[in-house]
């Protein structure tokens, strides 16, 4: 089975968020269900620095307005195609932002480039003879990334999120031969609502546009698109995937979700157990296991030091580590934020987003110094040593269609504290009288999502921490779940059977 993944960031190239842990870490664990994956990814400065062995496989020169190439070949551990587009994609920083903090305003062009780029290969459009099989630089010999790609044709195409949401709409709507198509829903939140006057420069036929096609209320919706479009769709929990088909949880795609029930599957993420190993993380002072925590407790020192808390081993110490933003609920633990305190715990925060949030956190550590510590920005050391380091890692999101920092906190060894939504629901068993009688709590669950809940969470995991025996079973019993990919990804190498079923081969 050969699959094309098509997504705007993979981990270790470029990432913003747990899509890129997601789409980096996929293709390795498919691997064991003889799945081979290709991954296919604009060419972003980053991608174009670390690309190696790269062959040109295709070229145009008036491609959404400008020069393309597709180069084949590997970076960052991952099989990669790369549309190599200078106009679009030849921009420094974060991938969907100017430097000015407003969306680049030709992301619509951007990312439908991408998806009928990955359309064209889905189609065989793209190979050798298409545009002769030229070394697009390196040395001799190094083309051999690139010359396994040369003619390779996906038995399913695989689309995440908005931004590639347009990849099943292409190869349907052209009606030809085509690979079966698979769409992953990581966050409904983001939409890609885009002017329907740009239809025709985004490809798209004018037939396309209705209710039953891309439009959506006056727009062209990409992510609608990939909703309505692909063969199989999966989302990234199984309750998530039931709260979409709701009115409440629906972002206003809930009837299209009802509509397609029958094709849409919740696959719980994985995380990537090698990057995330707290037995060999040079990212920490001292490295632990599961059997022999000890480490933890220079982890905790270090985690302190680094946030600006005072030294302290009994001291209850909360941790986060998110994009500040209106999802992630941190605007309730601000509120509740006085709680905590009185507890006598700390809390280390790491994050960037919302200037609000940042300013409230910010002002927090500035008022609670020694107890409350803030880092605001993206680092992925402290984010690891936050996870060692920390006691408990609260994450209230008002959504969370699967949430990996939860997943790295159970195999770092700080007890979860989350809210009973989507994928957090999912991976963590609340730590009630029966869950802790039948010896299975691996957290704290709390809901309804509201700052009053989430104090009474806090109290809860204060009072647990005050049982040390409790404490420390519940936090192995973390450690050993199993949080690797190896179990989801069978789950999609099962999608990709069904999908494969539906394409088109004549
Ligand atoms: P989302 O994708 O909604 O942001 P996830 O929990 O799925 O949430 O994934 C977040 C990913 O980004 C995790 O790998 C987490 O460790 C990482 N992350 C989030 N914020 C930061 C930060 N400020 N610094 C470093 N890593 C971060
Ligand atoms: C999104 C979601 C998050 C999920 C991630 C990877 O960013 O917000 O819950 O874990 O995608 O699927």
């Amino acid at each position: 089975m050969r699959v094309l993944s098509v997504a705007s960031e993979a981990y270790p190239l470029v990432k913003t968020g747990g899509l890129a842990d997601v789409v980096g870490a996929l293709p390795a664990a498919l691997a064991a269900h003889e799945v081979e994956v290709r991954t296919l990814l604009p060419g972003y400065p980053a991608v174009m620095a670390a690309l190696q062995g790269a062959l040109t496989v295709w070229a145009a020169d008036g491609y959404f307005d400008g020069p393309a190439r597709l180069l084949a070949g590997r970076a960052g551990g991952l099989d990669l195609f790369v549309l190599d587009a200078p106009h679009l994609y030849a921009r420094p920083g974060n991938p969907y932002v100017a430097p000015d903090g407003a969306d680049w305003p030709d992301n619509p062009q951007r990312f439908a480039a991408l998806a009928y780029a990955a359309a064209l290969i889905g189609q065989g459009a793209v190979g050798r003879g298409a545009a002769g099989g030229t070394a697009a630089g390196g040395a001799a010999g190094e083309a051999e990334a690139g010359e396994a790609a040369a003619g390779w044709l996906p038995d399913v195409v695989h689309a995440h999120d908005w931004q590639t949401g347009l990849a099943p709409a292409y190869l349907a709507l052209a009606g030809g031969r085509r690979p079966g198509t698979v769409f992953t829903l990581h966050n409904l939140a983001f939409q890609g609502q885009v002017p329907a006057s740009l239809l025709a420069e985004l490809r798209l036929p004018a037939s396309a546009y209705t209710p039953d096609g891309v439009e959506y209320y006056g727009a062209i919706g990409m992510l609608k698109a990939g909703l309505r479009y692909a063969d199989r769709i999966t989302t990234v929990s199984p309750s998530y995937a039931a709260e979409i088909c709701t009115p409440e949880g629906g972002m206003g795609m809930d009837g299209l979700l009802r509509a397609r029930a029958g094709v849409l599957t919740g696959i719980l993420n994985g995380i990537d157990t090698a990057v995330w190993d707290p037995e060999t993380d040079a990212q920490l002072p001292a490295r632990y296991s599961a059997g022999a925590r000890s480490g933890r407790a220079a982890c905790k020192v270090a985690l302190q030091t680094r946030f600006g808390l005072t030294p302290g081993r009994t001291t209850l110490l909360f941790g986060v580590v998110s994009r500040l933003s209106d999802q992630k609920g941190l605007d309730l633990l601000l509120e509740c934020l006085p709680v905590l305190l009185e507890h006598g715990a700390q809390l280390a925060l790491i994050g960037s987003g919302d200037p609000g949030l940042q300013d409230g956190f910010f002002r927090s550590a500035r008022a609670h110094a020694g107890q409350v510590g803030v880092l605001l920005g993206y680092d992925e050391p402290s984010a690891h040593l936050l996870q060692a380091g920390s006691d408990a890692v609260l994450v209230p999101s008002r959504f969370e269609p699967c949430g990996l920092t939860q997943l790295c906190a159970l195999r770092y060894g700080a007890v979860p504290v989350v809210s009973r939504v989507g994928g957090l629901a999912d991976s963590i068993i609340d730590a009630n009288a029966a869950a802790l009688a039948a010896c299975v709590a691996t957290g704290v669950q709390f809901a309804p999502v509201t700052a009053a809940a989430l104090a009474g969470a806090i109290r809860r995991t204060a009072a647990l921490w005050q049982d040390r025996r409790a404490w420390v079973t519940m936090q192995a019993r973390g450690m050993r779940t199993d949080v690797s990919w190896a179990g989801p990804a069978g789950a999609y190498a099962g999608v990709y059977e069904e999908a494969r079923k539906q394409a088109v081969l004549f």
